[in-house]
């Protein structure tokens, strides 16, 4: 057993207070190799801002479990290196079993998501009421979900949301006891969130998505004032980076997200933890795919993994200033 404290980590508790009265969003980004750790850390260093990172299961499994709580100890240290100790939770997003959540807190995770979303709202209950007990034994805080989002979401996929139903939320968080809760208002997972035939275009011609359903939001925050809600799903898909793709040989079709406003105008709110995946992996794949293309020659993976990591790191500082508003909350 490794306590998350002896990491010099944090849980995400003190965060979402602060977030919450300051009107800002702590950001979770998804990391499942080295260089992603860096941009993500580098940025936080530099905007001031705290940072969650995040770890699917599908990332364990790439990466091994312990080789990322190293990795996650090392961004502590190598915060410090860089001059600021942002506060860094290591957090299990999409844990779907008592078991995996269980042994991420074990192995010195601070936070974990237990996602009982797809089961009946009674066992969905129970499970994450489980989840919450063993968790907080060691101060570690764990994220609930109620409504799906459409999309993928790990190995388990939806066709349509199941919006939150705000009448539940209150029920659930009393009896669970968890100290976040994951909404669905309509973000989804992935690069493809919408179909062009959902949305309208503007006066320039580009297509602008539905709106989030920020009614359900707001009547979610009546009924549980002050506590701090999830969304997960709130890549916005940078359409220069899935310009540089296509334009380098990718394939990317219909690639539609979360238009960066209305996160911003979430992050105002009670929405205390915005998850972002999807536009790192474009940026990332844009970079590299535009070092391959325009350099065939190179074949040294410092030369296009490098460029990935600073591009990486540019669209972390923009989403941490300009979109959640945490830059400057530290230090
Ligand atoms: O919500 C899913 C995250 O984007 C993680 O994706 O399961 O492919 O690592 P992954
Ligand atoms: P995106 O696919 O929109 O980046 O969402 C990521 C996420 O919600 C991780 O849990
Ligand atoms: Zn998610």
């Amino acid at each position: 057993m490794v306590h998350y404290k002896d990491l010099g980590l944090v849980n995400s508790r003190e965060l979402f207070k602060k977030a919450m009265a300051g009107k800002y969003a702590i950001a979770a980004f998804n990391f499942n190799n080295m260089e992603q750790m860096q941009a993500i850390v580098a940025a936080s260093v530099e905007c001031k801002s705290p940072v969650i990172l995040q770890v699917s299961s599908g990332a364990r499994k790439y990466a091994n479990q312990t080789l990322l709580r190293y990795m996650a100890q090392g961004a502590v240290e190598y915060a410090k290196e860089l001059g600021l100790s942002v506060p860094i939770v290591l957090h299990l997003d999409h844990g779907d079993t008592f078991e995996l959540c269980k042994s991420c807190i074990d192995m010195g995770f601070s936070s974990v998501m237990i996602d009982g979303s797809h089961h009946s709202y009674e066992e969905n209950v129970a499970l994450t009421k489980k989840v919450v007990e063993y968790a907080h034994r060691f101060d570690v805080t764990v994220e609930g979900e109620l409504g799906v989002l459409a999309g993928v979401e790990d190995e388990v996929s939806a066709e349509h949301h199941t919006y939150t139903r705000p009448e539940e939320v209150e029920d659930f968080v009393s009896k669970t006891g968890v100290d976040s809760l994951a909404i669905s208002i309509g973000t989804s997972h992935g690069a493809n969130k919408f179909k062009p035939e959902q949305c309208t275009r503007n006066a320039e011609g580009v297509l602008v998505p539905p709106p989030l359903r920020f009614d359900i939001l707001e009547e979610i925050e009546k009924r549980i004032p002050g506590f701090p809600i999830v969304l997960h799903g709130a890549s916005s898909v940078p359409q220069d980076k899935v310009a540089i793709i296509n334009k380098y040989g990718g394939a990317l079709k219909d690639a539609i997200g979360i238009p960066e406003e209305q996160l911003r105008k979430a992050a105002k709110s009670a929405v205390c933890k915005i998850n972002i995946d999807s536009d790192g992996r474009l940026a990332m794949t844009a970079a590299i795919r535009e070092v391959f293309a325009l350099q065939p020659a190179e074949f040294d993976p410092r030369k296009y993994l490098g460029p990935a990591r600073d591009s990486l790191k540019e669209l972390y500082k923009h989403k941490l200033t300009d979109v959640l508003g945490s830059a400057n909350t530290v230090g």
